[in-house]
Protein backbone atom coordinates (compact mmCIF):
# COMPACT_ATOMS: atom_id res chain seq x y z
CA UNK A 1 0.00 0.00 0.00
CA UNK A 2 1.28 3.60 -0.70
CA UNK A 3 0.83 6.36 1.22
CA UNK A 4 -2.14 8.42 1.17
CA UNK A 5 -4.20 11.26 2.83
CA UNK A 6 -8.02 10.72 2.20
CA UNK A 7 -10.33 14.21 1.45
CA UNK A 8 -13.48 14.09 1.19
CA UNK A 9 -15.45 16.78 2.45
CA UNK A 10 -19.10 16.20 0.84
CA UNK A 11 -21.73 16.35 3.06
CA UNK A 12 -24.01 13.34 2.05
CA UNK A 13 -28.07 13.34 2.86
CA UNK A 14 -29.27 10.31 1.87
CA UNK A 15 -32.73 8.88 1.83
CA UNK A 16 -36.44 9.92 1.27
CA UNK A 17 -37.76 13.32 1.69
CA UNK A 18 -34.33 15.66 2.24
CA UNK A 19 -35.07 17.61 -0.18
CA UNK A 20 -36.04 20.08 3.03
CA UNK A 21 -32.66 20.36 3.91
CA UNK A 22 -31.84 23.02 1.55
CA UNK A 23 -33.14 25.77 3.57
CA UNK A 24 -30.60 24.65 6.13
CA UNK A 25 -27.62 24.09 3.60
CA UNK A 26 -27.48 26.94 0.67
CA UNK A 27 -28.51 30.16 3.08
CA UNK A 28 -25.08 29.75 4.40
CA UNK A 29 -23.51 30.93 1.20
CA UNK A 30 -25.76 33.56 0.19
CA UNK A 31 -28.62 34.62 -1.56
CA UNK A 32 -28.44 34.35 -5.30
CA UNK A 33 -28.57 30.68 -6.61
CA UNK A 34 -27.87 29.24 -9.71
CA UNK A 35 -30.08 26.57 -10.25
CA UNK A 36 -28.30 24.11 -13.54
CA UNK A 37 -30.38 21.55 -14.92
CA UNK A 38 -30.58 19.17 -17.42
CA UNK A 39 -33.17 18.90 -20.75
CA UNK A 40 -36.28 19.17 -18.91
CA UNK A 41 -37.03 15.54 -17.13
CA UNK A 42 -36.64 17.61 -13.87
CA UNK A 43 -39.81 19.66 -15.11
CA UNK A 44 -41.52 16.44 -16.41
CA UNK A 45 -41.66 14.27 -12.86
CA UNK A 46 -42.20 17.64 -10.76
CA UNK A 47 -38.49 17.53 -8.77
CA UNK A 48 -38.25 21.04 -10.88
CA UNK A 49 -40.87 22.69 -8.74
CA UNK A 50 -40.28 20.57 -5.79
CA UNK A 51 -36.75 22.22 -5.76
CA UNK A 52 -37.99 25.71 -6.62
CA UNK A 53 -40.96 25.70 -3.83
CA UNK A 54 -37.82 25.65 -1.40
CA UNK A 55 -35.84 27.95 -2.76
CA UNK A 56 -38.80 30.38 -2.31
CA UNK A 57 -39.20 29.39 1.26
CA UNK A 58 -35.71 30.82 1.93
CA UNK A 59 -36.57 34.02 -0.37
CA UNK A 60 -33.04 33.01 -2.49
CA UNK A 61 -32.80 35.05 -5.54
CA UNK A 62 -33.05 32.41 -8.26
CA UNK A 63 -31.21 32.44 -11.71
CA UNK A 64 -31.64 29.34 -13.95
CA UNK A 65 -29.30 27.59 -16.53
CA UNK A 66 -31.16 24.91 -18.32
CA UNK A 67 -30.46 23.04 -21.07
CA UNK A 68 -27.16 21.09 -19.99
CA UNK A 69 -26.48 18.49 -22.45
CA UNK A 70 -25.43 14.54 -21.64
CA UNK A 71 -21.86 14.66 -22.42
CA UNK A 72 -22.07 18.44 -20.90
CA UNK A 73 -20.36 20.76 -23.19
CA UNK A 74 -18.01 23.68 -22.38
CA UNK A 75 -20.25 26.36 -24.95
CA UNK A 76 -22.91 25.59 -22.06
CA UNK A 77 -20.55 25.73 -19.24
CA UNK A 78 -19.48 28.98 -21.12
CA UNK A 79 -22.69 30.33 -20.66
CA UNK A 80 -23.43 29.55 -16.60
CA UNK A 81 -19.33 31.43 -16.47
CA UNK A 82 -21.35 34.58 -18.10
CA UNK A 83 -24.53 34.39 -15.70
CA UNK A 84 -22.21 33.83 -12.68
CA UNK A 85 -19.74 36.81 -13.10
CA UNK A 86 -22.36 38.86 -14.53
CA UNK A 87 -25.17 38.69 -11.72
CA UNK A 88 -23.09 37.68 -8.74
CA UNK A 89 -23.95 34.54 -7.93
CA UNK A 90 -23.57 33.02 -4.67
CA UNK A 91 -24.07 29.86 -4.37
CA UNK A 92 -24.28 27.04 -7.85
CA UNK A 93 -27.33 24.16 -7.42
CA UNK A 94 -27.17 20.96 -9.93
CA UNK A 95 -30.51 19.18 -10.08
CA UNK A 96 -29.64 16.14 -12.04
CA UNK A 97 -27.53 13.81 -13.21
CA UNK A 98 -23.29 13.51 -13.68
CA UNK A 99 -23.53 16.15 -16.62
CA UNK A 100 -25.19 18.58 -14.91
CA UNK A 101 -22.84 17.95 -11.46
CA UNK A 102 -19.78 17.82 -14.06
CA UNK A 103 -20.91 21.26 -15.71
CA UNK A 104 -21.36 22.85 -12.75
CA UNK A 105 -18.24 21.95 -11.01
CA UNK A 106 -16.73 23.73 -14.32
CA UNK A 107 -18.96 26.62 -13.79
CA UNK A 108 -18.36 27.33 -10.43
CA UNK A 109 -14.21 27.33 -11.20
CA UNK A 110 -15.03 29.08 -14.36
CA UNK A 111 -16.56 31.88 -12.13
CA UNK A 112 -13.72 32.22 -10.03
CA UNK A 113 -10.58 32.38 -13.37
CA UNK A 114 -10.35 35.38 -15.44
CA UNK A 115 -9.60 33.35 -18.97
CA UNK A 116 -12.02 30.77 -20.62
CA UNK A 117 -13.19 27.97 -18.79
CA UNK A 118 -11.69 25.65 -21.04
CA UNK A 119 -8.34 26.25 -20.05
CA UNK A 120 -9.48 24.73 -16.46
CA UNK A 121 -10.49 21.88 -18.36
CA UNK A 122 -7.48 21.12 -20.51
CA UNK A 123 -5.15 22.00 -17.30
CA UNK A 124 -3.60 24.64 -18.88
CA UNK A 125 -4.55 26.73 -15.56
CA UNK A 126 -5.54 25.20 -12.26
CA UNK A 127 -8.62 25.43 -10.63
CA UNK A 128 -7.43 27.16 -7.18
CA UNK A 129 -10.95 28.73 -6.32
CA UNK A 130 -14.66 27.57 -7.09
CA UNK A 131 -17.99 29.25 -6.13
CA UNK A 132 -19.48 26.96 -3.55
CA UNK A 133 -22.30 24.68 -5.18
CA UNK A 134 -24.28 21.41 -3.76
CA UNK A 135 -26.61 18.87 -5.72
CA UNK A 136 -29.37 17.00 -6.18
CA UNK A 137 -28.95 13.69 -8.03
CA UNK A 138 -31.48 12.34 -9.79
CA UNK A 139 -29.21 9.51 -11.67
CA UNK A 140 -27.14 7.00 -9.93
CA UNK A 141 -24.10 6.49 -12.33
CA UNK A 142 -20.88 8.64 -12.21
CA UNK A 143 -20.24 9.03 -7.92
CA UNK A 144 -19.73 13.14 -9.00
CA UNK A 145 -22.15 13.77 -6.41
CA UNK A 146 -19.50 12.88 -3.67
CA UNK A 147 -16.09 13.90 -5.69
CA UNK A 148 -14.57 17.05 -7.38
CA UNK A 149 -14.18 15.20 -10.27
CA UNK A 150 -15.71 16.56 -13.94
CA UNK A 151 -15.81 15.49 -17.55
CA UNK A 152 -16.13 18.56 -20.36
CA UNK A 153 -16.88 18.21 -23.93
CA UNK A 154 -15.42 21.03 -26.40
CA UNK A 155 -17.96 20.05 -29.38
CA UNK A 156 -15.82 22.00 -32.10
CA UNK A 157 -13.03 20.51 -31.11
CA UNK A 158 -14.21 16.64 -30.55
CA UNK A 159 -11.86 16.63 -27.26
CA UNK A 160 -13.78 15.18 -23.93
CA UNK A 161 -11.26 15.55 -20.81
CA UNK A 162 -11.78 14.97 -17.17
CA UNK A 163 -10.20 17.13 -14.66
CA UNK A 164 -10.71 18.15 -10.97
CA UNK A 165 -9.75 19.61 -8.06
CA UNK A 166 -9.41 20.09 -4.42
CA UNK A 167 -12.39 22.99 -4.44
CA UNK A 168 -14.46 21.04 -6.92
CA UNK A 169 -16.03 19.14 -4.35
CA UNK A 170 -19.99 19.48 -3.60
CA UNK A 171 -20.71 21.14 -0.30
CA UNK A 172 -23.31 18.49 0.08
CA UNK A 173 -25.85 16.50 -2.43
CA UNK A 174 -29.32 15.27 -1.23
CA UNK A 175 -29.30 11.55 -2.43
CA UNK A 176 -33.23 10.59 -2.57
CA UNK A 177 -33.84 7.48 -4.11
CA UNK A 178 -37.13 8.65 -5.13
CA UNK A 179 -35.90 11.28 -7.43
CA UNK A 180 -34.12 8.46 -9.10
CA UNK A 181 -37.57 6.49 -9.75
CA UNK A 182 -38.28 8.24 -13.70
CA UNK A 183 -34.37 7.25 -15.41
CA UNK A 184 -35.26 5.30 -17.81
CA UNK A 185 -34.46 1.82 -18.31
CA UNK A 186 -31.77 2.31 -20.83
CA UNK A 187 -29.75 5.03 -18.11
CA UNK A 188 -30.51 2.92 -15.51
CA UNK A 189 -28.44 0.10 -16.81
CA UNK A 190 -25.43 2.77 -18.36
CA UNK A 191 -25.88 4.05 -14.75
CA UNK A 192 -25.15 0.48 -13.53
CA UNK A 193 -22.27 -0.44 -16.08
CA UNK A 194 -20.29 3.06 -14.90
CA UNK A 195 -20.56 2.37 -11.54
CA UNK A 196 -18.96 -1.46 -12.05
CA UNK A 197 -16.63 0.07 -14.46
CA UNK A 198 -15.55 2.79 -11.68
CA UNK A 199 -14.91 -0.08 -9.42
CA UNK A 200 -13.30 -2.20 -12.02
CA UNK A 201 -10.68 0.55 -12.91
CA UNK A 202 -9.83 0.84 -9.11
CA UNK A 203 -9.13 -3.20 -8.91
CA UNK A 204 -6.93 -3.00 -11.71
CA UNK A 205 -3.48 -2.12 -10.33
CA UNK A 206 -0.47 -2.96 -9.57
CA UNK A 207 -0.04 -2.50 -5.88
CA UNK A 208 0.44 -4.95 -3.15
CA UNK A 209 -0.67 -5.67 0.06
CA UNK A 210 -4.20 -3.79 -0.26
CA UNK A 211 -6.42 -7.29 0.22
CA UNK A 212 -9.13 -5.36 2.04
CA UNK A 213 -9.47 -2.61 -0.54
CA UNK A 214 -9.87 -5.57 -2.74
CA UNK A 215 -12.84 -7.21 -1.02
CA UNK A 216 -14.49 -3.98 -0.51
CA UNK A 217 -14.28 -3.57 -4.44
CA UNK A 218 -15.35 -7.03 -4.74
CA UNK A 219 -18.23 -6.57 -2.68
CA UNK A 220 -19.68 -3.58 -3.71
CA UNK A 221 -19.39 -5.69 -7.73
CA UNK A 222 -21.42 -8.39 -5.90
CA UNK A 223 -24.25 -6.12 -4.24
CA UNK A 224 -24.73 -4.20 -7.37
CA UNK A 225 -25.11 -7.71 -9.58
CA UNK A 226 -27.94 -8.48 -7.28
CA UNK A 227 -29.89 -5.59 -6.74
CA UNK A 228 -29.59 -4.58 -10.62
CA UNK A 229 -31.43 -7.65 -12.30
CA UNK A 230 -34.10 -7.05 -9.41
CA UNK A 231 -34.28 -3.11 -10.15
CA UNK A 232 -34.70 -3.49 -13.96
CA UNK A 233 -37.72 -5.97 -12.99
CA UNK A 234 -39.42 -3.19 -10.88
CA UNK A 235 -37.86 0.66 -11.73
CA UNK A 236 -39.93 2.27 -8.88
CA UNK A 237 -38.51 -0.09 -6.30
CA UNK A 238 -37.32 2.48 -3.46
CA UNK A 239 -34.87 -0.81 -1.92
CA UNK A 240 -33.22 -1.40 -5.11
CA UNK A 241 -33.08 2.30 -5.99
CA UNK A 242 -31.78 3.12 -2.95
CA UNK A 243 -29.40 0.11 -3.31
CA UNK A 244 -28.07 1.03 -6.62
CA UNK A 245 -27.72 4.99 -6.01
CA UNK A 246 -25.47 4.35 -3.08
CA UNK A 247 -23.16 1.81 -5.01
CA UNK A 248 -22.95 4.31 -7.13
CA UNK A 249 -21.53 7.28 -4.66
CA UNK A 250 -19.16 4.76 -2.84
CA UNK A 251 -17.90 3.21 -6.10
CA UNK A 252 -16.09 7.03 -6.74
CA UNK A 253 -15.85 8.96 -3.65
CA UNK A 254 -12.50 7.90 -2.56
CA UNK A 255 -13.53 5.55 -0.48
CA UNK A 256 -12.73 2.14 -2.21
CA UNK A 257 -8.77 3.43 -3.30
CA UNK A 258 -7.00 4.60 -0.49
CA UNK A 259 -3.43 3.20 -0.87
CA UNK A 260 -3.21 2.49 -5.16
CA UNK A 261 -3.57 4.04 -8.07
CA UNK A 262 -6.59 2.20 -10.53
CA UNK A 263 -5.95 2.26 -14.11
CA UNK A 264 -8.31 4.55 -16.06
CA UNK A 265 -7.15 3.50 -19.26
CA UNK A 266 -10.96 2.34 -20.39
CA UNK A 267 -12.40 5.47 -19.15
CA UNK A 268 -9.93 7.50 -21.49
CA UNK A 269 -10.44 5.03 -24.34
CA UNK A 270 -14.86 5.75 -23.94
CA UNK A 271 -13.98 9.20 -23.25
CA UNK A 272 -12.67 9.68 -26.83
CA UNK A 273 -15.05 7.39 -28.62
CA UNK A 274 -17.82 9.33 -26.94
CA UNK A 275 -16.00 12.86 -28.17
CA UNK A 276 -16.56 11.87 -31.44
CA UNK A 277 -19.87 10.05 -31.46
CA UNK A 278 -21.33 11.50 -28.60
CA UNK A 279 -22.61 7.97 -27.04
CA UNK A 280 -23.69 7.65 -23.55
CA UNK A 281 -20.82 6.96 -21.16
CA UNK A 282 -21.88 3.73 -19.57
CA UNK A 283 -22.70 2.08 -23.18
CA UNK A 284 -19.32 2.89 -24.72
CA UNK A 285 -17.64 1.07 -21.05
CA UNK A 286 -19.80 -2.09 -21.56
CA UNK A 287 -18.53 -2.12 -24.94
CA UNK A 288 -14.57 -1.60 -23.96
CA UNK A 289 -14.14 -3.00 -20.83
CA UNK A 290 -14.38 -6.41 -21.51
CA UNK A 291 -11.83 -6.19 -24.38
CA UNK A 292 -9.55 -4.07 -22.86
CA UNK A 293 -8.84 -6.61 -19.70
CA UNK A 294 -8.79 -9.16 -22.38
CA UNK A 295 -5.98 -7.17 -24.11
CA UNK A 296 -4.17 -6.94 -20.72
CA UNK A 297 -4.63 -10.43 -18.92
CA UNK A 298 -1.36 -11.21 -19.23
CA UNK A 299 -0.13 -8.35 -17.75
CA UNK A 300 -1.42 -9.83 -14.03
CA UNK A 301 -3.53 -12.81 -14.49
CA UNK A 302 -4.07 -13.60 -10.71
CA UNK A 303 -5.32 -10.39 -10.37
CA UNK A 304 -8.50 -11.30 -13.17
CA UNK A 305 -8.30 -14.99 -12.03
CA UNK A 306 -9.31 -13.24 -8.20
CA UNK A 307 -11.90 -11.41 -10.03
CA UNK A 308 -13.41 -14.46 -11.49
CA UNK A 309 -13.40 -16.40 -8.61
CA UNK A 310 -14.42 -14.20 -5.84
CA UNK A 311 -17.03 -11.98 -7.65
CA UNK A 312 -17.84 -14.50 -10.58
CA UNK A 313 -17.62 -17.52 -8.80
CA UNK A 314 -15.66 -19.18 -11.72
CA UNK A 315 -14.58 -22.61 -10.13
CA UNK A 316 -10.61 -22.12 -10.40
CA UNK A 317 -9.76 -26.35 -10.31
CA UNK A 318 -7.90 -27.96 -13.21
CA UNK A 319 -7.51 -23.88 -14.98
CA UNK A 320 -4.50 -21.81 -15.98
CA UNK A 321 -4.87 -18.32 -14.51
CA UNK A 322 -5.25 -17.52 -17.85
CA UNK A 323 -8.42 -19.77 -18.56
CA UNK A 324 -10.02 -18.58 -15.10
CA UNK A 325 -9.38 -15.18 -15.88
CA UNK A 326 -10.79 -15.68 -19.25
CA UNK A 327 -14.11 -17.07 -17.98
CA UNK A 328 -14.28 -14.29 -15.38
CA UNK A 329 -14.38 -11.88 -18.44
CA UNK A 330 -16.63 -13.60 -19.96
CA UNK A 331 -19.40 -13.70 -16.83
CA UNK A 332 -18.87 -10.15 -16.88
CA UNK A 333 -19.47 -9.79 -20.22
CA UNK A 334 -22.91 -12.15 -19.61
CA UNK A 335 -23.81 -10.55 -17.10
CA UNK A 336 -24.00 -7.22 -19.21
CA UNK A 337 -25.69 -9.13 -21.40
CA UNK A 338 -28.51 -10.16 -19.44
CA UNK A 339 -29.53 -6.59 -18.08
CA UNK A 340 -29.21 -4.82 -21.98
CA UNK A 341 -26.18 -2.94 -22.44
CA UNK A 342 -24.34 -3.04 -25.58
CA UNK A 343 -21.35 -5.61 -26.61
CA UNK A 344 -20.32 -3.69 -29.72
CA UNK A 345 -19.64 -0.64 -31.14
CA UNK A 346 -22.07 -1.21 -34.24
CA UNK A 347 -24.52 -0.96 -31.32
CA UNK A 348 -24.58 2.98 -31.90
CA UNK A 349 -22.95 2.73 -35.97
CA UNK A 350 -19.73 3.30 -35.27
CA UNK A 351 -17.52 1.09 -38.01
CA UNK A 352 -13.85 1.38 -38.51
CA UNK A 353 -13.40 4.66 -40.13
CA UNK A 354 -12.55 6.96 -37.75
CA UNK A 355 -10.69 4.43 -35.26
CA UNK A 356 -7.65 6.18 -36.02
CA UNK A 357 -8.99 9.21 -34.91
CA UNK A 358 -10.09 7.98 -31.62
CA UNK A 359 -6.99 6.58 -30.94
CA UNK A 360 -5.06 9.67 -31.68
CA UNK A 361 -7.78 11.41 -29.24
CA UNK A 362 -7.05 8.91 -26.66
CA UNK A 363 -3.31 9.26 -26.57
CA UNK A 364 -2.81 13.01 -27.30
CA UNK A 365 -0.82 12.79 -24.00
CA UNK A 366 1.03 10.04 -24.58
CA UNK A 367 0.76 6.53 -23.33
CA UNK A 368 -1.79 6.39 -20.77
CA UNK A 369 -3.22 3.85 -17.83
CA UNK A 370 -1.71 2.50 -14.42
CA UNK A 371 -2.16 -1.27 -14.62
CA UNK A 372 -0.86 -1.42 -18.14
CA UNK A 373 0.69 1.31 -20.38
CA UNK A 374 -1.35 2.08 -23.87
CA UNK A 375 -0.10 3.14 -26.52
CA UNK A 376 -1.73 4.17 -30.14
CA UNK A 377 -1.48 0.67 -31.64
CA UNK A 378 -2.98 -1.30 -27.94
CA UNK A 379 -5.67 1.16 -28.23
CA UNK A 380 -6.38 0.64 -31.96
CA UNK A 381 -6.73 -3.07 -31.09
CA UNK A 382 -9.18 -2.87 -28.51
CA UNK A 383 -11.32 -0.81 -30.74
CA UNK A 384 -11.00 -3.13 -33.67
CA UNK A 385 -11.99 -5.99 -30.88
CA UNK A 386 -15.12 -4.03 -30.14
CA UNK A 387 -16.62 -3.48 -33.55
O1 LIG B 1 -31.13 16.14 -19.29
P1 LIG B 1 -32.30 15.53 -18.61
O2 LIG B 1 -33.60 15.90 -19.22
O3 LIG B 1 -32.28 15.75 -17.12
O4 LIG B 1 -32.21 13.95 -18.87
C1 LIG B 1 -31.13 13.13 -18.44
C2 LIG B 1 -30.21 12.73 -19.58
O5 LIG B 1 -30.89 12.70 -20.80
C3 LIG B 1 -31.68 11.81 -17.98
N1 LIG B 1 -32.07 11.82 -16.57
C4 LIG B 1 -31.31 12.14 -15.50
N2 LIG B 1 -32.00 11.98 -14.36
C5 LIG B 1 -33.26 11.58 -14.73
C6 LIG B 1 -33.29 11.48 -16.13
N3 LIG B 1 -34.40 11.11 -16.81
C7 LIG B 1 -35.49 10.84 -16.08
N4 LIG B 1 -35.54 10.88 -14.72
C8 LIG B 1 -34.43 11.25 -14.01
N5 LIG B 1 -34.48 11.25 -12.68
O6 LIG B 1 -30.63 10.89 -18.16
C9 LIG B 1 -29.84 11.29 -19.26
C10 LIG B 1 -28.38 11.12 -18.93
O7 LIG B 1 -27.98 11.99 -17.91
P2 LIG B 1 -26.43 12.25 -17.61
O8 LIG B 1 -26.34 13.22 -16.50
O9 LIG B 1 -25.73 12.56 -18.88
O10 LIG B 1 -25.95 10.79 -17.13
P3 LIG B 1 -24.77 10.38 -16.19
O11 LIG B 1 -25.09 10.64 -14.77
O12 LIG B 1 -24.45 8.99 -16.57
O13 LIG B 1 -23.55 11.35 -16.57
C11 LIG B 1 -22.74 11.09 -17.69
C12 LIG B 1 -21.60 12.09 -17.77
O14 LIG B 1 -20.74 12.01 -16.65
C13 LIG B 1 -19.38 11.79 -17.06
C14 LIG B 1 -19.57 11.05 -18.35
O15 LIG B 1 -18.41 11.04 -19.14
C15 LIG B 1 -20.72 11.81 -18.97
O16 LIG B 1 -20.26 13.00 -19.56
N6 LIG B 1 -18.62 11.14 -15.99
C16 LIG B 1 -18.35 11.86 -14.88
C17 LIG B 1 -17.60 11.36 -13.84
C18 LIG B 1 -17.30 12.17 -12.63
N7 LIG B 1 -17.59 13.44 -12.61
O17 LIG B 1 -16.77 11.67 -11.65
C19 LIG B 1 -17.04 10.02 -13.87
C20 LIG B 1 -17.64 9.16 -14.92
O18 LIG B 1 -16.74 8.13 -15.19
C21 LIG B 1 -18.04 9.84 -16.18
O19 LIG B 1 -16.97 9.96 -17.09
ZN1 LIG C 1 -17.44 6.41 -15.62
Amino acid sequence: MQNFTFYNPTKLIFGKEQLSQLQTEIPQYGKKVLVVYGGGSIKRNGLYDRVMAQLNEIGAEVFELSGVEPNPRISTVRKGVEICKNEGIDFLLAVGGGSVIDCTKAIAAGAKYDGDAWDIVIKKAFASEALPFGTVLTLAATGSEMNAGSVITNWETNEKYGWGSPVTFPKFSILDPVNTFTVPRDQTVYGIVDMMSHVLEHYFHLEENTDYQDRMCESLLITIMEAAPKLLGDLESYEHRAAILYSGTMALNGILNMGYRGDWATHNIEHAVSAVYDIPHGGGLSILFPNWMKHNLNVKPERFKQLAVRVFNVNPAGKTDEEAALEGIEKLREFWNSIGAPSRLAHYDIDDSKIELMADKATVNGEFGNFAKLKHDDVVSIYRASL
